[in-house]
C-alpha cells in the first residue's frame, strides 16, 4: 500500500482509509464558507506540530494576516511555527500573468527552504485570477502540478462551488487532480444550514461512498462517519 499522510482530521481520514496519499494532489470544493480554510489550515497547522512535517500555506484569497488571526479562533496559532520555520504563510495576490509565475516562484522558493511536506493553495480561483482563457488556466493548473510532483508535496488546492451550483471551479482541476472532497450546504426544511461532505474521487483509495453530515465548531470539522 503507498504511503499514507494524515489530514490532521481523525474522521477525514477514516473516510479516506487513513489518509491522503503522499505527493497527491487533492482538490478541496466548496460552497462560501463551507470551512475550506479551516480545514486546510489544520492540515498545515497539525501536520507540522504533530508530525514534523513543514507546510506552506499559499493564500490567494485573504491576506497573511487575516487568515492567521481569523485561525486563532480554532486553536490555530501559526505564530509560533512560523518564527521556527516549519510554517509559511504566503500572501499572494494576483495581478497578471507575470505574477503568476512569480507566485509559484514563491511557493516553490519557501517549500524548498522549509524542506516543506505539505503545501495549501487558496484558492484555484483566486491565483488564476489574472488568466483570461481556459488555456491559460489549465496550463497554470498543469505547472502547479509539476511543482506538487517535484516537490514532493502533498497538496491541498482549494476550489470554489458557487451557491446552487454542482460545477467545481473551472472544471479543470477535477480531471488533473488525485482526489476531490466536496463541502456543501444547504437549508433544510426548517431553514436550518446543514453541511454534507462526500469524497467524489481519491485514485488508489477505498474511500467512503457515503454522504457525511458535518458541523463546524471551535475545534473545527467535526464529521459524522
Ligand atoms: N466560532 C465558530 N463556530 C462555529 N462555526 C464557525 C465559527 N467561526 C466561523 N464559523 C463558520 O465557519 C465558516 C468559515 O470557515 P472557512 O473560512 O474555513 O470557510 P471557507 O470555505 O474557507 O470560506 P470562503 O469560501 O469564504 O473562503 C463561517 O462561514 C461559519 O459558518
Ligand atoms: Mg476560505
Amino acid at each position: 500500500m503507498s504511503e499514507r499522510i494524515s489530514t490532521c482530521n481523525e474522521q477525514l481520514d477514516t473516510l479516506l482509509d487513513g489518509g491522503f496519499l503522499r505527493n497527491s494532489m487533492i482538490l478541496l470544493a466548496g460552497n462560501p464558507g463551507a470551512g475550506k480554510t479551516i480545514l486546510s489550515s489544520n492540515f498545515i497547522y497539525e501536520g507540522a506540530l504533530n508530525f514534523d512535517e513543514p507546510g506552506v500555506y499559499a493564500c490567494f484569497a485573504e491576506t497573511r494576516k487575516r487568515l492567521i488571526q481569523d485561525m486563532k479562533k480554532f486553536g490555530i496559532d501559526f505564530e509560533p511555527l512560523i518564527r521556527r520555520r516549519k510554517v509559511e504563510v504566503l500572501d499572494l495576490s494576483i495581478g497578471s500573468e507575470t505574477e503568476v509565475q512569480s507566485a509559484l516562484n514563491q511557493i516553490f522558493e519557501s517549500i524548498t527552504t522549509l524542506r516543506a511536506k505539505r503545501l495549501v493553495v487558496d484558492s484555484i480561483a483566486a491565483m488564476a485570477m489574472g488568466l483570461e482563457t481556459e488555456y491559460e488556466k489549465r496550463h497554470l493548473i498543469r505547472l502547479l502540478y509539476r511543482l506538487i510532483l517535484k516537490t514532493g508535496c502533498t497538496t491541498i488546492a482549494i476550489t470554489d462551488i458557487p451557491w446552487n451550483s454542482e460545477k467545481i471551479g473551472e472544471s479543470i482541476e477535477e480531471f488533473v487532480a488525485d482526489g476531490i472532497v466536496m463541502m456543501e450546504h444547504n437549508y433544510n426544511n426548517e431553514g436550518n444550514l446543514t453541511r454534507r461532505l462526500r469524497i467524489t474521487k481519491m485514485r488508489g483509495t477505498n474511500h467512503s461512498k457515503k454522504t457525511h453530515s458535518y458541523t463546524i465548531n471551535a475545534e473545527g470539522l467535526d464529521i459524522e462517519i
